[in-house]
């Protein structure tokens, strides 16, 4: 459809969590996303990266409607995202899976029930669950697995319960949260062959967060890097891979050889101190007090966007590549 708008579309949308140190102690605010903005279309696989505490799950679940923004606004095709829910429009119309499938799937639940669930959520007819549920499981590779619980299956195997249990309402979106990150490498690339090929095969859109720039690579086709609450570059895959503008992707990159383009060596420091507490970001550009590029205007000055192409923009005073 022309001029059909984005399926996901997030427009200044901010979060912040208050917190009070010890009983009588003082009221924090921590800014976990700040004035975030993207949008993804139908079908795209669309990656999150940043280190630990930067957001990244607090934007994933904003997107789900798991959690309502402080600040902002949220569209699905156009129109505001409502709480999840079960009397919502938007009930399984986007899923989640999440890092630890044991604590996501309920234990005392087979995996054809724990398939089901959500079925029952978007109101389909219990007459129609147990066959779509069983052939889900056959879709992920558990065929006939069905009367089994949790515990009686692998880690991998237990994620690919959480994927057909993603999917098996045939969502638009799937927010995946570091899906893979609790897996041995081997059945790392497992799961995420799955993931693409249930994405071709019911034209899935991915927000796909993961620290690993190599796992978010693989599966997606532009790039979101977070730090401390902000988006701070957004770009085409290989572009991203091949000529990362900002200091701080570049380190994610030297940090992450299994990433990076072959036909270009990385030569960023790598990347040195702790990300600074979110309860007291540094002033002008949060990554200042770590980059090995930064300029005086830097230590005062908030850096505006920097738009490199059309399809990649980064938020740096200087940034490489410029
Ligand atoms: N419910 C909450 N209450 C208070 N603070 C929170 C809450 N949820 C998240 N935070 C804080 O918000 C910041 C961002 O957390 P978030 O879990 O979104 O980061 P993340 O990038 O997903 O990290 P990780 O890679 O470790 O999963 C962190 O400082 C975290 O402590
Ligand atoms: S704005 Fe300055 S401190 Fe921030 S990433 Fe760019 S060069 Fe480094
Ligand atoms: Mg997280």
């Amino acid at each position: 459809m022309l001029n059909s708008p984005p399926l996901l579309s997030l427009k200044g949308v901010s979060r912040q969590f208050s917190l009070r140190q010890g009983l009588f102690g003082r009221q924090h605010v921590l800014l976990a996303a700040d004035n975030v903005s993207l949008e993804l279309a139908r079908g795209e696989s669309l990656g999150l990266v940043g280190e630990s505490g930067c957001g990244k799950s607090t934007l994933g679940r904003m997107a789900c409607g798991l959690l309502s923004p402080s600040a902002g606004e949220i569209f699905l095709d156009g129109r505001p995202l409502p709480p999840a829910g079960a009397g919502s429009w938007a009930a399984g119309r986007i899923q989640m899976i999440f890092q630890d499938p044991f604590s996501s799937l309920n234990p005392r639940l087979k995996a054809r029930a724990s398939v089901a669930e959500p079925l029952a959520r978007a109101g389909i007819p219990a007459a129609q669950r147990r066959a779509r549920a069983e052939a889900m499981l056959t879709t992920v590779g558990l065929e006939g697995l069905g009367n089994r619980y949790p515990h009686e299956f692998s880690g991998g195997q237990r994620q690919r319960i959480a994927v057909a249990r993603a999917i098996v309402t045939t969502p638009d979106l799937v927010v995946c949260d570091e899906p893979v990150s609790a897996l041995d490498a081997s059945v790392q690339a497992q799961v995420l062959n799955l993931l693409r090929d249930v994405q071709e095969k019911f034209g899935l859109a991915y927000l796909f967060i993961s620290h690993d720039l190599a796992v978010v690579s693989f599966l997606c086709s532009r790039i979101l890097v977070m730090y401390l609450g902000q988006i701070v570059e957004e770009a085409p895959t290989q572009r991203l891979l091949a000529d990362a503008a900002h200091p701080y992707s570049q380190a994610l990159l030297a940090a992450s050889p299994a990433a990076g383009d072959s036909t270009r060596s990385h030569n960023a420091p790598p990347l040195e101190g702790e990300l600074p507490s979110p309860l007291a970001p540094p002033p002008g550009c949060r990554f200042h007090p770590r980059c090995p590029k930064a300029h005086a205007v830097c230590r005062t000055q908030p850096p505006p966007w920097k738009n490199m192409a059309p399809d990649w923009r980064v938020r740096c005073h200087l940034p490489c590549n410029a």
